[in-house]
C-alpha cells in the first residue's frame, strides 16, 4: 500500500500539468458517476410484496423504533419518533403550500433511507393504493378488510368504538367508529408504543365513506389531469373542508377519523400506514411527472405560506429542510426521484 501510494504520488509529481488536469476530471467524472443512482430500490404495492419482505418491511419499522433518538425533540425516545417529531415540528409550514408534496417525498424517502442504512431492510418503501379498495357504496368497510389491515401479513385494523367530546373533534367529522387502542398486528400495544408528544398507544378510528369518497380512482384521474405543478398541487390538496373529497385526507381521516393519530394532522406520522399512504400520493405524483418528465423535472409553484395564493409563491431554488433527519435540499433537486439526492423509482 505504502509502496503504491508513493509511487503514484512520484506519478503525480512528473505529470505535466496538463495531463494533471485531465486526470482530476477523469476522476471526477468517474466519482460523479458513481454518486448517481444506479440501482433505485423499486416501490411496490403493499400486497405486491411477499409475505417474507412483508415481514421484512415491518421487523425494519420495529427496528427504527428500538434505535437511539437523535432529533433532541422533548419526548422523542426513538428514531421512528424523531421523524413523527420533526413533522409534528414543521406542520404549521408544510401543509397548503406549493412544497407540500415535495417536503413531504423528501420526508418518505429519509425514512426508507433509515429502514435501509440503519435497520438493514433490502427492499423499497411500499405504499398502500387505497383506490383499489374505495367502493362506490359510501357505507361499505371492504376497504378495511384487505391484507393491507390484516393482524398477519399487514397493519392490524381499528380500535374500539369511543365518543368524542366536541373539543376532540373541532373539524366536526362525523361517521367515526373507533378511536381506541389498535387491537390486532404488529403496532398493538404488546408490539409497539407512541412516545410522542407523549406516551400513548396507536388509535385508529375508521371512518367508511371517507375512505370510499376520497380515494376514489375517479379523484385521482382528476388530480393527474392538472396541466401544470401548481394546479396539480391544489387539486391533491384541495380546500380542507370535508364537503369536497380530496385524495390526501382520504388514508388520514378514513384512517385516523377523529381520535387515531393518522387523523392528527401534526401527529399522523405515529402510525406507521402514514408512510404507506404518502408513499401512494407520491406515487400519483410520480406517474403525473412520468406523463411530461421533460417539463416536469423543472416545475414547481403554489405558495410559500400556507393558502396565500395571490402571494409569494416557491421557486425551483427554494429549499426543504426537515430538521436533523437529512441536509436541506432545494426543490429542483427533490423533483427527480433518480438523482444526486433522491434515488428510488416504482
Ligand atoms: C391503483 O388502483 C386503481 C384502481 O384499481 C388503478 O386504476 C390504478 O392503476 C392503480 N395504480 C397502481 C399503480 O397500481
Ligand atoms: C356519504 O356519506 C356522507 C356522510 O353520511 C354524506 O355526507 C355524503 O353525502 C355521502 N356521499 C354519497 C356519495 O352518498
Ligand atoms: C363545528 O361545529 C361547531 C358547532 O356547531 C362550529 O362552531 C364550528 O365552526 C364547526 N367547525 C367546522 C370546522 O365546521
Ligand atoms: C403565485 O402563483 C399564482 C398562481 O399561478 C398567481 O396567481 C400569483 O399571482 C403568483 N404570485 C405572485 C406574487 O406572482
Amino acid at each position: 500500500m505504502v509502496y503504491i501510494s508513493c509511487f503514484s504520488a512520484a506519478r503525480i509529481r512528473n505529470m505535466r500539468l496538463g495531463d494533471l488536469i485531465l486526470a482530476l476530471g477523469v476522476f471526477g467524472l468517474v466519482e460523479g458517476a458513481a454518486r448517481k443512482c444506479r440501482n433505485p430500490p423499486q416501490r411496490k404495492e403493499w400486497r405486491e410484496l411477499h409475505l417474507a419482505e412483508r415481514k421484512e418491511y415491518i421487523d425494519a419499522v420495529h427496528c427504527l423504533a428500538n434505535l437511539d433518538s437523535i432529533s433532541g425533540f422533548d419526548g422523542a425516545v426513538n428514531r421512528f419518533d424523531d421523524f413523527q417529531a420533526t413533522h409534528s415540528d414543521q406542520t404549521p409550514n408544510i401543509h397548503w403550500v406549493g412544497h407540500f408534496v415535495l417536503w413531504h417525498r423528501y420526508y418518505i424517502a429519509t425514512y426508507e433511507k433509515a429502514l435501509r442504512e440503519e435497520c438493514g431492510y433490502k427492499g423499497a418503501q411500499p405504499y398502500w393504493n387505497w383506490s383499489l379498495d374505495a367502493s362506490s357504496d359510501n357505507s361499505s368497510t371492504a376497504i378495511y378488510e384487505t391484507e393491507v389491515f390484516d393482524a398477519e401479513v399487514g397493519f392490524g385494523g381499528n380500535g374500539d368504538y369511543m365518543s368524542a367530546t366536541p373539543e376532540q373533534n373541532p373539524l366536526n367529522l362525523t361517521g367515526h367508529t373507533g378511536g381506541g387502542c389498535v387491537k390486532d398486528g404488529p403496532f398493538s400495544s404488546k408490539y409497539f408504543q407512541v412516545n410522542y408528544p407523549e406516551p400513548d398507544c396507536l388509535r385508529r378510528d375508521f371512518i367508511p365513506w371517507i375512505m370510499n369518497t376520497f380515494a376514489q380512482q375517479s379523484i385521482v384521474d382528476h388530480v393527474q389531469s392538472q396541466p401544470d405543478y401548481t394546479t396539480f398541487a391544489r387539486a391533491l390538496e384541495n380546500v380542507p373542508v370535508f364537503s369536497q373529497p380530496n385524495i390526501h385526507g382520504s388514508g388520514h381521516f378514513g384512517v385516523g377519523g377523529v381520535l387515531g393519530q393518522l387523523g392528527n394532522q401534526a401527529q399522523s406520522p405515529a402510525d406507521p400506514l402514514f408512510y404507506l399512504h404518502h408513499g401512494n400520493v407520491d406515487r400519483v405524483f410520480w406517474e403525473w411527472q412520468q406523463k411530461d418528465l421533460w417539463t416536469r423535472l423543472h416545475q414547481v409553484g403554489g405558495p410559500v405560506a400556507p393558502m396565500d395564493y395571490s402571494g409569494t409563491n416557491v421557486t425551483l431554488d427554494f429549499t426543504v429542510n426537515i430538521g436533523k433527519l437529512a441536509p436541506d435540499a432545494t426543490l429542483e433537486q427533490l423533483l427527480n426521484t433518480r438523482g444526486d439526492v433522491l434515488c428510488y423509482t416504482y
